[in-house]
């Protein structure tokens, strides 16, 4: 199994080039299930969750090719609905085909999925809008098992919770349904606003689109006339780099992001006594005389992320003072502060909430990594600790981040992939 193995006190400089975003590459790469032709994909992230994807899409039937970061996929010989589990344990995301096949197909069945750790994260959001769509739905064996013999029907859809990739699969399904769908409560985050535009230029009729009410025209079961596109930039990837920049207060710039995507991001940052400046497409974090202390609430789009939770946690541990982080999205997601604990932090949880002193001088150890995000915060503690830290399971961070420790080295970290 590999490790990195990563040396502290470490100033960063210079710029590093931010990939596509991956929490867009997922659905988008789903929903070309809806499409009559071959899609060419610009932009697409070279990680694992991507690969999984690639490989089920592969399963069920389709053919694609993927080198420098883009993806060419045809899934118009797509002749089976199952996605089994052993793809399906890999990422939760896989549940993304669930819309699409049943839109297609009139049936399918969908592994229950696994994923990251963090918490239950049930799918009764995406069921009940099928279910309400006209579909039946039974769990079978661990696997999801929906019919809808006569296709889909559009259908009036409250969300009483707002969810990403329930409202990604009910997006999808509603696009090649029979008659109007009209949904309430949607996710606003970019990576749906994406999936809506991609669709809307496959010609599907889709009012609302970045609000969290849409009222989607089906297509009635016809498949969509997809058109290439670009995936647009991994906003958390981009808020890990600019946090490793502030822990270890160097200059350091982001290419090929979408500023406008990070306002809670960078607010932040400004807040801690950051400075930010940004063009169109970068954005450069500049030292701050003092790390203030801050207080955090993880909320939808365009609130505060809970993919950057973490590792502002472990920005924390360098404040002035002391910081507040609730987790108001996962009930499960501090998983990091024990690790983190390990290296010397002083952090205490109270429920959804972690209180975090700052000044903690971080020490190097053996480290864990739990879930995606939590191990990127484990890196920025890394890159401030006394001596050399090592953190092993990094699959998780090989699931979320391109070429990690390459684009890390190239900002002048220490920082090496090594085999145990
Ligand atoms: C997506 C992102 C993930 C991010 C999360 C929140 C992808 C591939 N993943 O995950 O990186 O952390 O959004 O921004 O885009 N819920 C239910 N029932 C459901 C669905 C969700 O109760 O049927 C709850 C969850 O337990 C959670 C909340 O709703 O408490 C939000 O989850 P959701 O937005 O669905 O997260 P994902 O789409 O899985």
């Amino acid at each position: 199994m590999q490790y990195l193995s990563i040396k502290g006190n470490q100033k960063l400089k210079g710029s590093v080039g931010i990939s596509g975003a991956k929490n867009a590459a997922l659905p988008l790469l789903a929903v070309t299930l809806l499409s009559k032709n071959r899609v060419s994909i610009e932009n697409i992230p070279e990680v694992e969750d991507v690969k999984t994807l690639l490989t089920l899409l592969g399963n069920l039937g389709s053919n694609s090719s993927c080198s420098n970061n883009h993806v060419t996929i045809d899934t118009t010989e797509v002749k089976s609905a199952c996605a089994n589990y052993e793809i399906v344990k890999k990422m939760r995301a896989s549940i993304l085909t669930l819309g699409p096949l049943l839109a297609r197909f009139g049936h399918c069945e969908v592994s229950l999925p696994g994923g990251c750790a963090i918490g239950q994260r049930p799918i009764d959001l995406h069921l009940n809008a099928l279910e309400q769509m006209g579909a039946t739905i039974e769990l079978k064996d661990g696997y999801v098992v929906a019919k809808a013999p006569n296709g889909l029907k559009g259908a009036a859809i409250i969300f009483n919770k707002i969810t990403v990739t329930g409202s990604e699969n009910i997006i999808m399904a509603a696009s090649l349904a029979h008659g109007v769908t009209k949904l309430v409560n949607v996710a606003k985050e970019p990576e749906v606003v994406q999936l809506c535009e991609v669709l809307q230029d496959a010609g599907v009729v889709i009012e609302g689109v970045g609000t969290s009410n849409l009222i989607i025209f089906g297509s009635c079961g016809k498949l969509l006339d997809m058109k290439n596109f670009k995936v647009i930039p991994d906003r958390i990837e981009a808020g890990t780099y600019l946090c490793a920049g502030a822990i270890t207060n160097s200059k350091i710039t982001v290419t090929n992001v979408n500023p406008n995507h990070m306002k809670e991001i960078t607010l932040k940052l400004i807040q801690m006594g950051f400075g930010i400046k940004e063009t169109k497409s970068t954005i450069t974090i500049l030292p701050a005389k003092k790390i203030l202390p801050i207080h955090i609430e993880t909320t939808e789009y365009p609130g505060f992320p809970t993919d950057m939770q973490a590792q502002f946690m472990a920005l924390c541990t360098q404040a002035n003072g002391t910081s507040v982080i609730n987790e108001r999205l996962f009930e499960n997601r501090f998983m990091h502060v024990s690790e983190l604990g390990r290296m010397g932090t002083n952090i205490k949880l109270e429920g959804h909430s972690a209180t975090i002193q700052g000044d903690s001088q971080l020490n190097s150890a053996d480290v864990m990594a739990t879930d995606l995000r939590a191990s990127s915060a484990l890196i920025l503690a890394g890159f401030v600790a006394k001596g050399t830290t090592k953190i092993h399971r990094i699959y998780h961070l090989d699931r979320g981040y391109e070429n990690l420790e390459g684009k890390f080295s190239k900002l002048g970290a220490k920082i090496e992939r090594l085999e145990e």
